[in-house]
């Protein structure tokens, strides 16, 4: 991770193999020209856009222009825009041609001495051709390269590529990438649990009962039917961002910001994950999906995916942590939340107080990013009640400046050399193992309306509990179906009636 005032990468051209994608568009060039409007990208680097059409160097450069207009945050324009388009260059590329890199190679010699960073924004199953690629055109010393994910479709393949990847780089040459390790919300869990002495004695069985990862999206597959159909939310989203952020949660505090110190403590926890069992998992399909372009018209292809889990180690044993993630949900939200126990004695049921449910814990990822705490407080009045309230830190009030975006950070990780924030290839490993029984013998697909919150199969999975989302009363986070109370949940209020912060 970076430490202020670190030393110049010594990369000289970013190569991105896939210029023309939908990553390259929607996220690289709009990061790599914010980071140069920023004055971070050190001043010789270029950008070399790669790719298999003949494009030409003015086409890319237009190319560049419209994606940043379009996704970026900054518009393209004036001296910083003539700037940023100077260091863009294009090479076509083959991956399977003996001399398909022989552009991009000329492309490094023009730029001069330094190392390349090479990004892999290609399908997956392209990944492995532009390793051998650049092994054969005799690039890979001395240079990075960032490999996207899914990385492999499965444990074998994921073991097969790993292979293929170190028969040309070392593995300390390699950075695989999950862009929400790059997401500030998520580093600011690091900081959450290992800064503060408040959280670190309650973050385990003892006071928790059980732990919610929600990354929900209002968005559809956006045109990437072909891409979605080979992959599914469980490999998209669940292998990657849902176990990445379940590390940040659950993992033990690293001994140093070492990056493989840290690495080697996410890898531990997910080794003691248990391998997930399909019983306990549900799968789901938006209505509309098999009429996206690309999707086959019978497609059992999930794009709901929620599972519970369990880590047997001894801060966790007993604590459920439930996942789900899907797409075209009733809204965009990406949260934490910590539920805690009950309080072991409570008096106010004894003098007939309405007793209110338990606290939690609820990390913001995005939209709204920030933490709240949600306690029971005395109402005010000449009667003793309690009502619901929070505690609540808001990242725009509290540090009033724009987040880097993820892809911003970790592309300066990358060139720095540093490995923190990357999966190494043992965690991608284990990942896949915890899943495999679900690729195996994955839960039946169940029909979810576009803009609900998923099939009620999804709340049927955690209760007696109930899926938890900031802001959302139950009818707004659940799927809408009724699912019995739990006394110690919500003891004597329906839940229906949920207030304040769900
Ligand atoms: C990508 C997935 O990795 O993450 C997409 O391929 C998904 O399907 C996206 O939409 C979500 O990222 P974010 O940052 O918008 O939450």
């Amino acid at each position: 991770m970076r430490a202020p005032g670190r030393a110049p990468s010594g990369v000289s051209a970013i190569v991105i193999f896939g210029a023309t994608g939908d990553l390259a568009r929607r996220k690289l060039l709009p990061a790599l020209y914010h980071l140069h409007l920023e004055g971070l990208l050190p001043g010789g680097v270029a950008v070399v856009g790669s790719s298999r059409g003949e494009l030409g160097d003015d086409a890319f450069r237009e190319l560049a222009r419209q994606a940043v207009a379009r996704f970026g945050r900054h518009p393209p324009e004036g001296a910083s825009w003539e700037g940023f388009a100077r260091r863009l260059r294009y090479a076509g590329a083959s991956f399977t041609e003996p001399e398909g890199l022989a552009a991009v190679a000329e492309r490094l010699r023009e730029v001069g001495p330094g190392a390349p960073l090479f990004y892999a924004a290609v399908p997956p199953g392209a990944f492995a051709d532009v390793v051998r690629a650049i092994g054969r055109a005799g690039l890979a010393w001395g240079s990075r390269i960032v490999l996207e994910k899914p990385f492999g479709h499965d444990l074998a393949s994921a073991r097969a590529l790993n292979a293929v990847v170190h028969e040309v780089f070392d593995e300390s040459q390699v950075f695989r990438i999950d862009h929400y390790m790059g997401k500030e919300t998520v580093q600011n869990i690091l900081a959450l649990r290992f800064s503060n002495g408040l959280f670190e004695p309650i973050w385990n069985r003892r006071y928790l009962d059980h732990v919610q990862i929600t990354v929900a999206e209002e968005i559809g597959i956006e045109g990437r039917g072909d891409f979605y159909e080979q992959t599914g939310c469980l490999r998209d989203m669940v292998q990657t961002h849902l176990l990445q952020v379940l590390t940040f949660v659950a993992m033990e505090p690293p001994l140093s910001f070492d990056p493989d110190r840290l690495r080697d403590e996410k890898v531990r926890v997910l080794r003691a994950t248990r391998v997930c069992d399909p019983s306990r998992a549900v799968f789901g399909q938006y209505e509309g999906y098999r009429e996206e372009p690309g999707v086959a018209p019978g497609s059992r292809v999930e794009t709901f995916v929620a599972l519970e889990l369990e880590i047997e180690n001894w801060r966790w044993a007993g604590v459920p942590f439930f996942l789900r993630t899907g797409k075209r949900l009733a809204r965009r939200a990406s949260e934490v939340t910590l539920v805690f126990r009950e309080v072991p004695y409570n008096v106010f049921r004894e003098v007939g107080v309405e007793v209110l449910g338990r606290n939690h814990l609820t990390i913001r990822i995005q939209p709204d990013e920030g933490v709240t705490l949600a306690i029971n407080a005395k109402r005010p009045g000449p009667d003793f009640s309690l009502g619901r309230a929070t505690m609540d830190f808001d990242y725009e009030r509290a540090f009033p400046t724009e987040l880097l975006d993820a892809y911003e950070l970790l592309l300066l990780e990358a060139m720095q050399g540093d490995h923190t924030l990357f999966l190494r290839e043992d965690a991608v490993e284990r990942a896949w193992e915890i899943l495999e029984p679900l690729l195996g013998s994955p839960p039946p697909v169940r029909p979810y309306p576009a803009g609900s919150w998923g099939p009620p199969e999804a709340d049927e999975l955690i209760a007696p509990h109930r899926w938890h989302l900031h802001g959302a009363g139950r009818a707004a986070s659940g799927s809408g179906r009724p699912v019995q109370p739990r006394a110690a949940d919500a003891p004597g209020r329906p839940l229906g009636t949920a207030s304040g912060t769900g």
